[in-house]
């Protein structure tokens, strides 16, 4: 263990136990971001949220927290652009999505699962142009990034068990133009009233085992340089952040050879002496024993430093087929592996996840004690 720990106190309540940290915890149910190069594509066919049996599966178990992708091409038709106007019939399938989840107490994350582009998300996580990069005509700007998430946030004000994922993975552009577009999109949310958790990307593809380091050769200043400038009025953001342990931490080979959690040790520091907190939102990992021992020891690690609020694992879903880190009951390739051996048990132990009231950071902000099996009228 890299810091010994220190109890705390959250609002109200002193939370017990092993797994005491853990605020959120759960699985990504990806899809409706799926077969990106068809748009707007066939809900059932191209994309789909979640299936609603699956997520029942996920809150029986205990699980409290579910991340859904959706795709900003889908919500905002290429023919009105990035902004405010919606293409309602994709909305009210997310809204759909979110609303199962949330109304039996769970909480969502909305994920826009864009990589800070817009306009041609074909071959994703590269095509299309960087949201604000003045240079490129084609590019949306800053300024239409930041309405969409006002009228987003907007449209889920009175839901206390949204949390706002802001943006999937930028990377590849100035860090400067990364805290330029999360800022607006901040302000934009509180000016609209909405008081739920944020949580804000960097670049690297937010890869929290480089936040202290240049992801890139031009303006890729590290995360932990550029970031300490965001500001929240509500002083309710988590820094998100993903993790995967094969060579490239790309997620996409089933060997785990980096050495997690080690490679947390100089984010954690950095979280803790400027009092952050983050969330995990993806991490995999490939089913065999190397990648169980890694992944249950970072399960440990974040369970024993309160920076860490929680995480989500990549991925549920119910379009993936014979992906190899699907979670999906039944049918994922890792539903009787990685879930069953590995994530079940430290999801039992956090049992009763009980959360109610506004999502938050969970320490030095307001926040209040929940409530997961309880209806909501979100
Ligand atoms: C949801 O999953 C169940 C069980 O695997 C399956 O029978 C059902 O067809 C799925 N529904 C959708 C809409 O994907
Ligand atoms: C809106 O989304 C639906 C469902 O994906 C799709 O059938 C429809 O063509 C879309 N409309 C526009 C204007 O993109
Ligand atoms: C911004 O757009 C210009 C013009 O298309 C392009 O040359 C430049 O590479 C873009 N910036 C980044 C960081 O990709
Ligand atoms: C990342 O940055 C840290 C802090 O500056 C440094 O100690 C470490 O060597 C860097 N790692 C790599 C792979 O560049
Ligand atoms: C990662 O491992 C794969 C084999 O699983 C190999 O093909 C690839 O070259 C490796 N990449 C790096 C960066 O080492
Ligand atoms: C996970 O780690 C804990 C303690 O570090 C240990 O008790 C448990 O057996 C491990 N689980 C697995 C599946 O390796
Ligand atoms: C997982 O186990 C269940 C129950 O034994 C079974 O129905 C299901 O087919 C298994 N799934 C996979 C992917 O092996």
């Amino acid at each position: 263990m890299f810091f010994g720990k220190v109890s705390w106190v959250l609002t109200g309540a002193m939370v017990m136990g092993s797994g005491a940290d853990i605020i959120y915890a759960g699985v990504n149910s990806a899809g409706g971001e799926f077969a990106q190069q068809n748009l707007p594509g066939a809900f059932g066919i191209d994309y789909q949220f979640v299936n609603e049996t699956a997520i029942d599966f996920f809150l029986k178990a205990g699980v409290n927290t579910i991340r859904i992708p959706f795709l900003l091409e889908r919500m905002c038709p290429l023919a009105t652009g990035l902004g405010p106007t919606f293409n309602e019939t994709y909305f009210t399938e997310f809204q759909s999505a979110v609303k199962h989840i949330t109304a039996q107490g769970g909480y969502a994350i909305l994920d826009a699962h864009n990589y800070m582009r817009y306009n041609d998300p074909s071959s994703q996580p590269s095509s299309g142009s960087i949201i604000g990069n003045t240079s490129d005509p084609k590019a949306a700007t800053t300024a239409s990034l930041a309405a969409f998430w006002g009228e987003l946030s907007k449209r889920f004000i009175t839901n206390p068990n949204v949390i706002f994922g802001i943006m999937n993975e930028p990377h590849d552009m100035p860090t400067q133009l990364i805290l330029d577009n999360d800022q607006a999109i901040i302000d934009s949310i509180r000016k609209a009233g909405a008081q739920q958790l944020i949580l804000v990307p960097g670049n690297g593809f937010t890869g929290a085992q480089k936040w202290l380091n240049t992801t890139c050769s031009q303006n890729c200043t590290p995360n932990a340089e550029i970031l300490t400038a965001i500001h929240d009025p509500n002083n309710n953001f988590a820094f998100d952040m993903h993790l995967y342990f094969d060579n490239d931490t790309s997620g996409t080979h089933p060997d785990c050879t980096l050495s997690a959690p080690t490679n947390l040790h100089p984010v954690t520091a950095w979280l803790r002496e400027n009092k952050y907190s983050a969330l995990l939102s993806e991490f995999g990992a490939g089913a065999n024993p190397t990648c169980f021992r890694t992944l249950n020891d970072t399960l440990t690690f974040m369970e024993t430093n309160r920076e860490c609020i929680g995480w989500t694992y990549w991925s549920a879903g119910p379009l993936w087929g014979d992906y190899f880190l699907s979670v999906e009951p039944g049918v994922g390739v890792q539903s009787n592996t990685t879930w069953l051996q590995v994530l079940e048990p430290h999801v039992g132990r956090y049992a009763p996840m009980r959360r109610c009231g506004v999502s938050g950071r969970g320490w030095g902000g307001e926040w209040v004690e929940g409530c997961l099996g309880v209806k909501l009228s979100g």
